[in-house]
């Protein structure tokens, strides 16, 4: 469909609001981008896929008393596979970092005080924990967006990767969606540009798999994939004893889950999904099931993941075969409005289109649901101040002997 008719098809006239303003190479220049884009995403809005959930009960999360008894014998199955090489780590960086309002890539965040820290930092010192522990580098594959891929590679040749082996490193980048205003008009950030975003962190693997690097991966014989967010700074990566769990439970998939601080906390809850591993959304998540215990009097949905999962690569193979549903998340989109000026919201103005890591969960034959201490491996920032904050994971990075 060549971009008249998708205009057309859409209802998004509003598209070509400037076209007689335009230059020959401008218009083609945005025809070309409308025609590179999937509209349908727009159906989301009125059909909400994924809140489509099937009947829920709860999944046994591996816990920390256990694992503390097999902690050795974990963690050497563990160590054994990244020193034969088989298990590579995912930074999801692709996001634009809203809420925390700074116009960088989030990774470039400098979270020290006395001295600079950035957040990439922080990460290539958390993986550097295990290069030590194992004596192998471990080959990092680092999810970018159109829109800050330039600055992030700059950033890393700039700051001589923080140490790490550069070739080790891969960079990438993930598709870009449209994005609308509440009526579903698609939104132009120029008069000759559509206004897009990143489709969200659930498209990782189809996007390794269109940029290459699941050749990569198996030219170095990777058979296990660790992705994690670039915004927890106390993030375990490549953590010898989760994988070693991993394998040795002889699961597909291990998902790093904390306890809930409070039963309606806004993380993600693992569970099952019509028998199947899931996670379910805070939101989604009854007054009675926050509340149902099991024999121990424990809550049975008291495990909230945290970014963390380790994938099969051979699986991973079979999941992107499948599709992820879209979210649509509301977000502050700038854009040009019909005077051709451009605004900058304070507020959210429109949706954006997403697909999350967590619905891959939902795919995967089992899963492993795997304890860790949240003061020494959750530390997420979202916002400058308040919860899931600069200040709250400058606490716990303290909290864990870092120096700022
Ligand atoms: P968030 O859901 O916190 O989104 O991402 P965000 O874009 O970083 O921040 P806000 O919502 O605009 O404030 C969780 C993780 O997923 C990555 C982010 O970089 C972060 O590591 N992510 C998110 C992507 O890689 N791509 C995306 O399209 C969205």
């Amino acid at each position: 469909m060549n971009a008249l008719e998708t205009i057309k098809k859409y209802g998004q006239e509003q598209l070509l609001r400037f076209e007689s303003e335009l230059t020959d190479e401008q218009k083609n220049k945005l025809y070309s981008q409308i025609e590179s884009l999937d509209f349908d995403l727009l159906k989301n809005i009125e059909e909400k896929p994924a809140l489509n959930k099937g009947v829920i009960s709860p999944l046994k999360a591996m816990e920390l008393i256990e694992i503390n008894v097999y902690r050795e014998e974990l963690k050497n199955i563990g160590l054994d596979a990244i020193r034969n090489g088989k298990v590579g780590a995912v930074m999801l960086a692709g996001g634009m970092g809203t809420r925390l309002g700074s116009d960088n890539p989030k990774g470039m965040y400098n979270v020290g005080i006395t001295r600079k820290l950035y957040i990439f930092q922080c990460l290539i010192n958390n993986l550097f924990d295990v290069v030590h522990e194992s004596g192998s580098y471990i080959p990092l594959f680092i999810m970018t967006s159109d829109l800050n891929y330039e600055s992030t590679t700059e950033f890393f040749e700039d700051k001589d990767y923080f140490g790490y082996p550069k070739d080790y490193v891969h960079f990438f980048k993930q598709e870009m969606a449209p994005a609308c205003d509440y009526n579903g008009k698609v939104f132009l950030e120029a008069k000759d540009k559509v206004a897009v975003s990143p489709n969200g962190n659930g498209g990782w693997f189809l996007s390794m798999m269109r940029t290459g690097m699941l050749e990569k991966v198996k030219d170095y014989g990777i058979e296990w994939l660790n992705i994690f967010a670039v915004d927890n700074v106390c993030q375990r990566i490549c953590d010898p004893a989760f994988i070693g769990a991993t394998i040795k439970k002889d699961k597909t998939v291990g998902a790093k889950v904390v306890r809930k601080a409070t039963p309606d906390e806004r993380v993600g809850t693992i569970c099952l999904e019509d028998g199947k591993p899931s996670i379910i959304e805070y939101y989604e998540l009854t007054d009675e099931m926050a509340e149902e215990r099991d024999e121990r009097g424990e809550r049975v949905y008291n495990f909230g993941v945290i970014l963390n999962y380790l994938f099969r690569v051979d699986e991973l193979e079979e999941i992107v075969k499948k599709s992820l549903p879209y979210h649509v998340v509301e977000k502050k989109i700038p854009y040009i409005d019909e005077n051709g000026n451009f605004v900058k919201p304070e507020s959210p103005n429109g949706y954006k289109f997403e697909q999350l890591v967590l619905d891959m969960i939902h795919l995967a034959a089992s899963c492993l649901p795997y304890e860790v201490e949240r003061e020494r491996e959750f530390a997420p920032i979202k916002n400058k101040t308040g919860i899931d904050s600069v200040e709250s994971a400058r606490e716990l990075l303290k909290l864990n002997g870092v120096e700022l």
